[in-house]
């Protein structure tokens, strides 16, 4: 079954605002810039790998958007502080942040090193309340603003070898809701989406188990593997896109978000609810 992304937005419908989209440059997190400047956002991806950001830039400039790239590992507060500035300094507003950056990768949690467990809940969680933290004075200075971060549906119900990401994403919930009702007064809408599986390369890389694990292999090699795994497990019969979540991330910056916080959008094709 194919997906059709069409964007349903009119083109000029966030012309004016200014969005930071963290791991803006790869996967989800461009299809998310992509879709954002074509509707006249000013997009600016923050990432830990520079060579992401030509193909990014490249791509959204070459399509009429307005881009600008920032080195960004999210773990490091001091430099999310200093983007954050240079970004309102630069623009004068910062309307949106995604909370896009994760890292995930299986691994058994009896053995799992300290140093891994801290990665992962560095960058899913830790980097989500750093950029957070760090957009709430120049939104509440400027009367509001949106924040969208990502989670995911693995900790619904457990997920082998994913301790990490899970508890991670457990709380990114958790700050999601608790955030929206005591930034609400400053007018921040704060919600979250869970995607559900999307194989970009990324993905693909970090979800897939090792071989003799035992977990189900959800981006077995061979696509037409692939498609009859999405035909037998994901309701709608397809895998998502990062346009499916990008264009989640265009309803709640537009002013059709106005009266939305505290929501965590889950996004995955019915993939969660019937999963065995
Ligand atoms: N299995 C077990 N442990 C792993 C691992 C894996 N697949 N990958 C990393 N680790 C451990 C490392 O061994 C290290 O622990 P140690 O010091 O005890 O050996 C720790 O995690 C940190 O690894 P390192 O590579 O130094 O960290 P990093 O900060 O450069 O990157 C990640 C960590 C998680 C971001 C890295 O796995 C990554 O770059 N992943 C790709 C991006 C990604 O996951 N995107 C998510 C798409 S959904």
């Amino acid at each position: 079954m194919a997906s059709d992304n069409t964007s349903i937005f009119r083109d000029d419908l966030l012309r004016g605002q200014v969005g930071l989209i963290t791991g803006g440059g790869s996967g989800i997190g461009l299809g998310i810039s992509e879709l954002l400047a074509s509707l006249g956002m000013h997009v600016v991806i923050a990432s830990r790998k520079p060579e992401h950001f030509d193909t990014a830039r490249d791509r959204i400039l070459a399509a009429g958007g307005s881009v600008s790239s920032v080195a960004l590992d999210v773990r490091d507060v001091e430099r999310v502080r200093a983007v954050v500035d240079d970004v309102s300094n630069t623009h004068g507003r910062l309307d949106l942040l995604v909370n896009n950056a994760a890292g995930n990768f299986y691994a058994p949690s009896a053995t799992l090193s300290p140093n891994a467990w801290k990665a992962v809940v560095e960058i899913d969680l830790y980097g989500t309340f750093h950029c957070s933290q760090a957009v709430y004075p120049v939104m509440k200075a400027q009367g509001g603003g949106r924040i969208v971060s990502a989670s995911m549906t693995l900790h619904y119900r457990g997920w082998p070898q994913m301790a990490h990401a899970t508890a991670a994403k457990a709380g990114v919930d958790a700050l999601t809701r608790t955030l929206a009702v005591e930034w609400a007064p400053e007018r921040i809408r704060v919600n979250a989406i869970a995607p559900g599986p999307i194989p970009t390369e990324g993905v693909r890389k970090a979800f897939t188990p090792p071989a003799d694990s035992g977990i189900p292999d959800r981006f077995a090699a061979a696509d037409a593997r692939m498609d009859a795994y999405a035909q037998e497990r994901i309701p709608l019969g397809r895998w998502g896109t990062p346009a499916d979540i990008a264009q989640m991330v265009a309803y709640l910056a537009s002013p059709a978000g106005d009266w939305i916080t505290g929501s965590i959008f889950v996004v995955d094709g019915g993939e969660w609810l019937a999963r065995q």
